[in-house]
């Protein structure tokens, strides 16, 4: 025991490993914040989620949007990872990697996919689709990626996992079988055939192949040789499994603990946590949203910040910031920094307010409950501040914002209990504030290359 943690902190990178992650309801400019750190890591790896995600990069006016594909992806040289934690559902990733080819972007030779990650069946998603029509009026309002029923059969342990489609296959056509028929008994009348769903898969895994690797031990030796990874959340924290608003939640562990489990990494492995964080609140789907706006502010905000989901064009709910729950992602992921995203989007607004406790029926709140009956009827006791009208829009340094951006700033921050690091004010990599003397600066120094 003692001789592998020694041999750990002798393997310790001289750049430091982050994890990037969402401290809302996801949707928070992660693919941004990512590719624009990307410079400064060899690695960027997703440890949990699937094709639910829609991670938005601009570059040079150019749309980019990512489903499973770290956001690093985009900047040539860097290896891109997709984790044991990930589900994994063949027919996106091949269309996600075959997008990315029409755009320039090729991904042989800097993909690995780990073979111990689940995948997604057909199947799955017809399951999430039945899954919320039986809830009715109590839906979670799932992507219908089939993201849920995959994480059942991995906890049920009937799950088929990368590596099962690429060897031994009688074993994998038994596996197969057995799933099939389970599904035929769950939805009424239907008789599946497993047949065409084994040679596919099959077919799947043959593709698959060359970037199927052994994921903890190529990030080990990675960092063993001095290489930094960028550990990529997808979701966030109010829609972990865990400590999400649960049951309206995705199915996986998007805050920090994801990472090791995800990745098979140490926590000493991850020597910083950077939470992304947008200057207001938004939330797609279903579930308590205490700070929700209706009517022309909330309609204002969509549209200035175009809050329309990347993966599914669904409307976002939209709402003011939320400090009780971003003060609440900063104790479960031992948040270092923020990186506050959009504050753009608020230009223009005569007040801007900042949420910092609940009023409910058992008194005043300052730390997210876990009841959501408590969440659902929680009355948000708000600060007002006056908003700015000069625009933030494209600035790249602290001086350049309103003095009314930089006091609303500095109060999210004390509200909040974590300083922004990095401060976005538009979609592109341009467009970004890099403070010094930030947590940014001890990971990477001066030479930050962002
Ligand atoms: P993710 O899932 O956390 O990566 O976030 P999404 O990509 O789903 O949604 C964030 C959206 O906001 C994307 O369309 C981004 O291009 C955009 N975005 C990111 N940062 C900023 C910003 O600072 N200002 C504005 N106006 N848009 C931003
Ligand atoms: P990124 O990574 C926002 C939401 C869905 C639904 C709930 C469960 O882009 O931030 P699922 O299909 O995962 O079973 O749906 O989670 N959801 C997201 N909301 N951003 C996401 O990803 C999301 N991924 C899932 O809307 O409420
Ligand atoms: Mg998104």
């Amino acid at each position: 025991m003692i001789v592998a943690s020694l041999q750990y902190h002798m393997c310790r990178m001289s750049n430091t490993s982050i994890a990037v992650l969402g401290t809302q309801w996801g949707d928070e400019g992660k693919g941004k914040i990512v590719d624009m750190l990307t410079p400064n890591f060899s690695v960027v790896a997703r440890y949990q989620g699937g094709h639910n995600a829609g991670h938005t990069v601009y570059v040079k006016g150019q749309k980019f949007v990512l489903h499973l594909i770290p956001s690093g992806i985009l900047h040539p040289g860097v290896t891109c990872v997709i984790g044991n934690g990930v589900v994994v559902d063949p027919k996106a990733l091949f269309k996600e990697i075959d997008e990315l080819a029409r755009m320039g972007i090729a991904v042989d030779g800097r993909l690995r996919i780990s073979e111990k990650a689940h995948v997604i069946l057909p199947y799955h998603r017809e399951l999430d689709v039945l899954s919320e029509a039986r809830r009715g009026e109590r839906k979670i309002g799932t992507t219908s990626r089939g993201i849920g029923p995959a994480y059942e059969d991995k906890i049920g342990r009937r799950g088929i996992r990368v590596c099962d489609l690429l060897s031994d296959f009688p074993a994998l056509q038994e596996e197969v079988r057995e799933n099939v028929s389970a599904r035929n008994r769950i939805i009424k009348d239907s008789t599946l055939d497993w047949r065409p769903v084994f040679d596919q898969l099959v077919a799947d895994g043959e593709r698959m192949r060359p970037w199927v690797n052994d994921v903890s031990l190529f990030l080990w030796q990675a960092m063993k040789e001095g290489k930094s990874v960028m550990f990529e959340g997808a979701q966030a924290t109010l829609l972990d499994i865990d400590h999400g608003t649960y049951p309206f939640v995705t199915s996986s562990n998007a805050s920090v603990g994801g990472v090791c489990t995800g990745l098979g990494v140490s926590p000493k492995a991850i020597g910083g946590v950077l939470g992304v964080a947008k200057a207001y609140t938004t939330r797609v789907g279903e579930g308590p949203l205490p700070t929700e706006l209706s009517g022309e502010l909330a309609e204002r905000l969509r549209e200035s910040g175009q809050e329309y989901g990347a993966s599914t064009g669904r409307p976002r709910r939209c709402g003011w910031y939320d400090a009780v729950v971003v003060r609440y992602s900063a104790r479960i992921n031992g948040l270092d920094a923020l990186a506050l995203t959009k504050l753009d989007v608020l230009d223009g607004l005569s007040e801007v307010k900042l949420c910092t406790g609940y009023r409910t029926a058992q008194g005043l709140l300052t730390e997210f409950p876990a009841n959501l009956k408590t969440l659902a009827s929680a009355e948000p006791v708000y600060e007002t501040m006056p908003g700015w009208s000069s625009p933030t829009k494209g600035a790249k340094r602290m001086d350049d914002l309103p003095v009314e951006a930089r006091r609303y700033v500095q109060r999210l921050e004390e509200v909040s209990g974590v300083s922004c690091a990095i401060i976005s004010t538009g979609s592109d990599r341009e467009e970004t504030i890099v403070r010094p003397d930030s947590a940014i600066t001890s990971w990477f120094g001066e030479s930050v290359r962002a």
